[in-house]
């Protein structure tokens, strides 16, 4: 079935997200038809305004049986990320109980920058099923292809102190991993600083863009694209050989909306013990998750400049140690890091 892509979220919500937010919750307690009277009184609005919500949330993919008079019964409801559908039971304190959805944006990271700037709230989620010009490290273009992906990001106001921050792209990476491990039972690995791998194929990458003066942070977007349901064909040939997806490591598709909830558990957990109790355990966790620990590595700076040694550690804020064939140990902020077969 084709799901026509005319509902699009706002920030603030509308009137109409809002209604259709507590419509639902009320169809999802009731578990049984509800009369369109009953849900006007309830909410207070009219019955022809429930019938618009109602035929709204229809043409955004929700299946409702009934009319105004027999009543409305939810009988299933889309896998798309929606606001409504990220924070139904998602049992987190701070990030995804506000959110904005769209079928089609630029980029994410450039909605949530825009979102920042009006007095969005902190752990505001943007997703786009599409991105048309999805943004990835180093100036790259990130391939963010009409539904099979998760492409989203948060809007963070941490009360961490500056220095703090360079852990954010690994305190990401490993939520990634464990809410992959959550939802399919895979293991992924994290390649250094922040891409997840799985079968050596590139399943997500994460993007942190802030906004700062010298010593303050005003807002963190945490963008995070992660390939769900591509099959090698959704991919351009360029990436054919290197590029992975859930689907494709675990044979199945996969739904969205509880990858997401995930995702946003994982990090809000590591981010607040960060906050409460420091680094220790999430790098304890990032040198268990790094595949190229102890391994040789070639790292290329964004300058073009190759350094070649081995991998030693990840450093407290979050660097990589790597001792080059003379012995010096270097400590790397930013790069591409690929291991290396020893003799090459
Ligand atoms: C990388 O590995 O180079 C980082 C890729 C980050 C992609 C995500 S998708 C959601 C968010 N919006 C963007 O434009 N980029 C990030």
């Amino acid at each position: 079935m084709t799901v026509e892509k005319s509902v699009s979220t706002h920030w603030p919500p509308s009137s109409m997200d809002t209604l259709c937010s507590a419509v639902l919750n009320r169809l999802r307690q009731q578990g049984d038809a509800v009369s369109g009277e009953a849900l006007s009184l309830e909410m207070g609005v009219s019955r022809n305004s429930i019938w618009k919500c109602i035929e709204h949330l229809r043409s955004g993919g929700y299946h409702i049986a009934g009319t105004r008079r027999q009543g409305y019964l939810l009988l299933s409801a889309p896998d798309t990320p929606y606001p409504w559908e990220i924070a139904y039971n998602l049992p987190t304190q701070e990030l995804g109980r506000h959110g904005i959805y769209v079928a089609e944006t630029s980029s994410t990271n450039d909605l949530v920058r825009q979102l920042a700037r009006r007095q969005a709230p902190h752990g505001l989620v943007a997703v786009a099923d599409k991105q048309l010009n999805g943004r990835g490290r180093r100036g790259r273009t990130w391939d963010s292809a009409d539904n099979v992906g998760l492409w989203c990001s948060l809007l963070l106001r941490p009360k961490l102190p500056p220095t703090q921050l360079t852990l954010f792209p690994l305190l990401a990476g490993v939520a990634v991993i464990a809410a992959i491990t959550e939802q399919t039972g895979l293991q992924a690995v994290l390649k250094w600083p922040n891409d997840v791998l799985l079968d050596m194929r590139k399943v997500c990458g994460i993007l942190l863009e802030l906004s700062a003066e010298a010593d303050t942070v005003h807002h963190l977007v945490l963008g995070i694209g992660i390939n769900v349901n591509q099959e090698l064909r959704h991919f351009p040939d360029e990436l054919r050989s290197s590029a992975g997806s859930l689907r494709l490591a675990s044979g199945q598709m996969q739904l969205r909306v509880p990858l997401l909830q995930q995702v946003l558990v994982q990090i809000e957990r590591r981010y607040l013990q960060l906050v409460a109790a420091g680094p220790t355990a999430l790098l304890r966790e990032v040198r268990e998750h790094t595949s190229m620990i102890g391994k040789p590595v070639s790292v290329l700076a964004a300058e073009g400049a190759v350094l070649a040694g081995t991998a030693l550690d990840i450093a407290a804020d979050g660097a990589l140690l790597v001792r080059d064939d003379n012995g010096h140990i270097h400590t790397v902020y930013a790069g591409d890091v690929s291991v290396r077969s020893p003799d090459a």
